[in-house]
């Protein structure tokens, strides 16, 4: 089986960015390229990125009218991605013309609810019955819509894989070492989340910003 981690390469420097993908290569599945990298460096940072052979998975977070978010998709089709990322509260028809302007060999997975936002803030935004509840009616509107899957956290990958059970779940916020956070509520091991059916563990700092990030992604992987 592929590795399942895609490394976040959150780092604003597009050089740094690519010798930390290189030294990791051998122990990731993939790259994450996140909104502030895809600002600041475009469709050539992503060329950059791409020649080092790893699907790249571009988590631009798409949510605009539907023709927008289709032509959009389509303007990103040159690049290749494996992996594209929209919001669920684009709504329906949104993530139908998404999903049409992808072609066929990339996914497309929808945000359910941003891990920044609570409950109050969700409330003051008119959606009254909690982070939780909304996760999961987004969930299913974006099977409805013949989406691939779904970004979520661990804590809610295992509830929504038994309602999609053929779903891909892509999954941030994780910790390989419980011990070292001070919040262990709010984190999951990539182990813990890949038997609750996650597809893809996104992970950032653990790697990047450790002493040895070979060490650690070799670690990582050693877990899965
Ligand atoms: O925390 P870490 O550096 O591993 O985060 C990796 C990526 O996952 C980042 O790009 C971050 O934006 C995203 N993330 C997320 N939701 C979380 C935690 C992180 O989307 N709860």
């Amino acid at each position: 089986m592929s590795n399942p981690v895609y490394l976040a390469l959150d780092l604003p420097r597009l050089d740094a960015a690519i010798a930390l993908a290189t030294k990791v290569r051998g122990h990731i599945g993939g790259v994450k390229l996140g909104l502030e990298f895809f600002c600041a460096h475009g469709h050539h940072g992503v060329h950059e990125v791409a020649k080092l052979g790893l699907p790249i998975f571009l988590d631009l977070k798409l949510h605009d009218i539907p023709n927008t978010v289709a032509a959009a998709m389509q303007a990103i089709h040159v690049l290749e991605p494996a992996i594209v990322t929209v919001h669920a509260a684009g709504g329906r028809a949104m993530m139908e013309d998404a999903k049409a302007a992808a072609g066929e060999r990339c996914k497309v997975v929808a945000v359910t609810v941003l891990t920044s936002l609570d409950d109050d803030d969700l409330t003051s935004v008119g959606v009254p019955g909690g982070a939780h509840e909304q996760a999961l009616r987004l969930a299913d509107l974006a099977q409805e819509a013949g989406l691939d899957g779904i970004v979520c956290s661990g804590h809610e990958v295992g509830a929504i894989h038994k309602r999609w059970k053929h779903g891909y779940f892509v999954v941030p916020g994780l910790r390989p070492d419980m011990g070292n956070s001070a919040d262990q509520k709010r984190i999951v091991t990539p182990r813990a989340a890949r038997n609750d059916g996650a597809s893809v563990l996104v992970i950032g700092r653990p790697i990047s910003r450790a002493e040895d990030p070979v060490a650690a992604a070799r670690a990582i992987e050693a877990t899965l």
